[in-house]
């Protein structure tokens, strides 16, 4: 893996109208709950990535008939109450997505199961989601604190109400899954709005879910699939596009067909606070309440702000990017209350103070994020250190370089956009392999 080096050389202008693939967390839930439900759903524009395809390798080892053709996805579940009991390790490689949603189903079994993953996932906190689904009696055991998780069979999980102290998405969502297979009603409470993709769908494969400002609550009990499932182009695959056309010289894209969900806007809100010319326009959308629409990007002078604290959550996957805008903008930015950074594909953090460094600009690193002035990049060598974000992220430099900027170990991308280096030639850039 760690000898993939991909090469970004200096850009020009970046135009077009593109579309990016499906979305990664709406791919991986319609994979889930069409394996939790009966009979056949299909699903059309869903992502081929290999994190995706970990969670239908799983579902299918659990009992899911599943079958890719000319890019459609025919899931054919077989209920709650009849997975099969896997027999063998099951490995999740990089996708902690897949992990962490997987263990609030498998909490629930009546058969025992081991999770696993790749170096990356293996470093990875898992007690943040084996604590709640303890509290509903579930036997799990990390190994300090990581993967391998080992988990028991039980013959019922009790109802819970629980208060989210970390702003998850998985978290949320894996107490939501294994909630399906109780009999009551269970009640999670959150301050901090993430990502909803999985409240979404369950009310879409007619779920007893309910959703307040500050609560969510979900009575367990058997789901009827909506049969067919349309996936938005992924918001945080689009964001490598947004940034690179925002700080690229004399650029227009439109990116169409994409998911506009409001709990993923972060990026978008922390670039026009940091001017950007950006413009939204919400397409009418039809079997879901997941938002779809365009995004057109003009070339922005940015400016440096001080990133707010409300947007963390929803920009959560596009910080990497942030600190490339905060390094092409006027002054210092500041991003603080972003922890969280360190517990990704790679310490986030570090990363990024790492290789902003390498490409000669000013960054101070914090505890919860880092203090960065705009300046004049200059392209080098870095790498991605495992993490995919990091290097697609760290590529776009070269719209603000004059020399190439190489990234290695970038075999990571195909997790969850494989056909990044295609689509960001197709509008101008000139990324290639070493
Ligand atoms: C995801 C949730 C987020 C995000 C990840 C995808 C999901 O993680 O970073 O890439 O699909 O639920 P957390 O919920 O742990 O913040």
């Amino acid at each position: 893996m760690s000898s993939f080096t991909l090469v970004s050389n200096k850009v020009n202008s970046l135009h077009g109208e593109i579309e990016v693939p499906g979305d990664k967390s709406i791919s991986h839930r319609t994979v889930i709950l069409s394996m939790l439900s009966e009979g056949q759903t299909v699903i059309e524009n869903y992502l081929s990535s290999e994190d995706i395809f970990r969670t239908i390798e799983v579902s299918r080892i659990l009992g899911a008939d599943i079958h890719l053709k000319n890019e459609i996805m025919e899931v054919y579940g077989k209920g709650l109450g009849k997975l099969v009991d896997p027999k063998k390790i099951l490995n999740f490689g990089n996708s902690g997505t897949s992990i962490r949603l997987f263990m609030g189903i498998l909490a629930a079994q009546k058969f025992d199961s081991v999770l696993t993953g790749d170096r990356s996932l293996r470093k990875r906190p898992m007690e943040r989601v084996a604590k709640p689904l303890r509290a509903m009696g579930a036997n799990l055991e990390t190994n300090n604190g990581n993967p391998p998780v080992k988990i028991k069979g039980t013959n019922k999980l009790n109802n819970l109400r629980y208060k989210l102290d970390i702003p998850s998405a998985q978290i949320k969502s894996a107490i939501l899954l294994a909630s399906l297979f109780t009999n009551g009603k269970t009640v999670i409470e959150t301050d901090t709005d993430t990502r909803d993709h999985t409240e979404i769908m369950l009310k879409d494969f007619s779920s007893q879910i309910e959703v307040d400002e500050k609560t969510i609550s979900i009575v367990g009990g058997e789901l009827v699939s909506p049969e067919y499932i349309y996936v938005p182009g992924d918001l945080s695959s689009a964001s490598f596009l947004i940034l690179a056309g925002l700080i690229s010289k004399d650029s227009e894209l439109k990116i169409k067909n994409v998911g506009l969900n409001p709990t993923r806007m972060g990026f978008i809100e922390i670039m026009k606070l940091m001017n950007a010319d950006i413009q939204i326009n919400t397409d009418k959308t039809f079997n879901t309440n997941e938002k779809i629409g365009s995004i057109v990007v003009r070339s922005s002078n940015l400016k440096g702000i001080e990133v707010p604290k409300r947007l963390i959550a929803s920009a959560i996957d596009e910080m990497p990017l942030v600190f490339i805008a905060a390094a092409c903008a006027e002054g210092y930015t500041s991003i603080k209350n972003a922890k969280e950074l360190r517990y990704k594909e790679s310490d986030r953090i570090k990363a990024m103070v790492n290789n902003l460094t390498s490409l000669s600009i000013e960054i101070n690193e914090y505890d919860d994020g880092a203090r960065i002035k705009g300046g004049t990049i200059r392209g080098t060598n870095l790498d991605s250190f495992d993490d995919h974000r990091v290097a697609m992220a760290c590529l776009l430099a070269s719209c603000r370089s004059e020399t190439p900027v190489t990234v290695k170990n970038c075999l990571n991308i195909n997790t969850s956009f494989p056909t990044f280096k295609e689509i960001m030639n197709s509008i101008g850039m000139n990324i290639h392999e070493a």
